[in-house]
């Protein structure tokens, strides 16, 4: 395989990275996958957009990464994944530099890694539906950022492989925020609900694309917290969301049953529409 390396394209074997890297160091870096159809990337322009605000959020040096896209579809060609489904992974971190807390001398170059792999959608869950578990959000407070520090996230995944259910959700204080590397979307009243759009979530892209096309087709949308309670006890369907997920039916959280325990005609509608706008 080829991937992109600090600005060459290269055997992905002949990468080697620094001890001294601040990824490897600090975990001092942002990631971004991006779902590529058929040879064509979904909202390419999206995840640029949160790559340059995360980057100057984290005050690194550049936040201009408009080659890349150029260079992903590079990447896709070269490697022969035009014609199924892929993804494309980006990692760009604070560089190389001794470890010291405060930023790397001015001038230290960033490390920048993109790769793209084969990616094989399994369509029998978003026929069946999954299940999930809850956890703790203890995660920082700056989930909005797309960093790599992603331990909590990491140990959350792991506790839901290990109890044989597909995701993790967290409540933080009792309220949802949203899944390991998911966003969530609640049914209640035949309408949907999400959490709050706040420092404590992703503003993932499939989530925006999804709310867009409920308000085109006149499905009500509301944001607000919702308790572990609600969610348990009162949602009628339950949605995961992402790039690679997609748009995914939840039927159980904890052991119990969502609604009616099979996957809800809002949930069947949307997964339709996003399927429609893929293209
Ligand atoms: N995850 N929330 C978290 C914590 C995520 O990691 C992701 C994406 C999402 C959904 O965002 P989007 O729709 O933009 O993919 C929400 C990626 C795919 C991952 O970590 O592999």
């Amino acid at each position: 395989m080829l991937c992109y390396w600090n600005g060459a394209f290269v055997p992905h074997e002949s990468v080697s990275i620094s001890p001294d890297d601040r990824g490897f160091l600090f975990a001092d870096g942002l990631y971004e996958v991006v779902r590529s159809y058929r040879g064509r990337f979904f909202r390419f322009a999206d995840h640029l957009a949160r790559l340059e605000k995360g980057a100057r959020a984290l005050e690194f040096e550049v936040s201009d990464f408009s080659e890349l896209e150029e260079v992903a579809y590079t990447l896709l060609r070269q490697n022969g994944l035009t014609e199924g489904d892929a993804t494309f992974y980006l990692q760009v971190t604070r560089g190389v530099a001794p470890r010291s807390h405060a930023f790397p001398p001015a001038g230290t170059p960033l490390t920048l890694y993109a790769s793209v792999k084969s990616f094989q959608p399994v369509p029998a869950k978003a026929e069946a539906g999954v299940a999930v578990l809850s956890v703790p959000d203890q995660r920082w407070s700056l989930c909005a950022i797309k960093t790599t520090a992603l331990t909590w996230n990491v140990m959350a995944n792991q506790r839901a492989k290990a109890a044989g259910v597909e995701e993790a959700l967290f409540f933080r204080d009792g309220v949802l925020t949203e899944g390991s590397h998911t966003n969530v979307l609640v049914v209640r009243d035949g309408g949907i609900v999400s959490p709050v759009l706040n420092d404590h979530i992703l503003d993932g892209v499939t989530r925006r694309v999804v709310l867009g096309l409920c308000r085109a087709e006149g499905v009500p949308v509301s944001e607000r917290d919702l308790s572990y309670r609600e969610v348990a006890e009162q949602a009628e369907e339950l949605i995961l969301l992402g790039t690679t997920t997609e748009v995914m039916p939840v039927v159980a959280l904890d052991g119990l049953p969502i609604g009616a325990g099979r996957p809800g005609p809002v949930t069947r509608r949307l997964q339709a529409l996003f399927r429609a706008s893929v293209g």
